[in-house]
């Protein structure tokens, strides 16, 4: 599937421990602050009820939970992250949004998951399958975790299929994005090897048949900015 070792990807949270502190302010400059409106999306699709108990997987410094948070249908929310780095800044911005009550951010492995079974309505997961060593292993469990009728929704960059368009987000993707990043978060190469996964990724109907082989039923595609990222959404019955 990938030709990006495993072993690597095993280590890819301390890559993470060292570009914490930039991490958000390249995420807005890089994406011309699209990655929020993105990050939105978690709440468009969450079911019409409320006391939704939320699971955020790879939450890093918390942009997906602090969303979510946010949301009156939303009860809780637990972040996950094996980045200590990551999840310190997280923390701060629960704490400074005054949503600590609501919010928990804690280390943990989004590939075996260590929550209960059928434990929670929804499970979230943006830009951290890619990362992960196992994604299948993490589909399984992100299945394993869920009550009846509870949602996955996995978002993770795809590549635009207008082919004019998916011409000049690669020329920015594969050089002007890696240069800025590793130039401003100081260090060597995170930025090419985090763009070198989205590459290798499956995206599309390879990874929605990665959800289904997990369990999953109901599977569809929310296509976010001419296919740059993809919201997968799909059901535990
Ligand atoms: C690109 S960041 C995404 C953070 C956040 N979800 C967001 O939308 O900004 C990917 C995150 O995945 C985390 N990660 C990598 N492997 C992991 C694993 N096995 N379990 C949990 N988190 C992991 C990294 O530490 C990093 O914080």
């Amino acid at each position: 599937m990938t030709s990006i070792d495993t072993s690597r990807k095993k280590e890819s949270f301390k890559i993470f421990n060292d570009i914490a502190k930039t991490y958000d302010l390249l995420n807005r400059a890089l994406s011309f602050g699209i990655d929020v409106k993105w990050r939105k999306n978690f709440i468009k699709n969450l079911p019409k009820r409320n006391g939704l108990e939320v699971l955020d997987l790879a939450t890093g410094t918390g942009d997906v939970a602090l969303t979510l948070g946010k949301d009156r249908k939303v009860a809780k929310v637990i972040g996950l992250d094996m980045s200590e780095g990551m999840i310190e800044i997280g923390k701060k911005k629960v704490t400074n949004q005054g949503l600590q009550k609501l919010i928990d951010l804690k280390i943990g492995d989004g590939v075996v998951i260590p929550e209960e079974d059928e434990s929670q309505d929804i499970v979230t997961l943006a830009f951290g399958i890619r990362n992960f060593y196992d994604p299948q292993k993490a589909l399984i469990n992100i299945h394993r975790v869920l009550k009846k009728n509870g949602l996955a929704m996995i978002m993770e960059f795809s590549l635009p299929k207008n082919p004019l368009i998916k011409m000049f987000y690669l020329f920015y993707f594969r050089n002007l994005l890696p240069f800025v990043g590793n130039l401003v978060s100081k260090h060597k190469d995170a930025y090419t090897y985090l763009n070198k996964t989205v590459e290798d990724f499956p995206y599309g109907k390879e990874f929605t048949d990665m959800m289904e082989n997990a369990g999953f039923k109901e599977i569809r595609i929310v296509p976010l900015t001419f296919g740059i990222a993809s919201l997968y959404i799909g059901k535990k019955i």
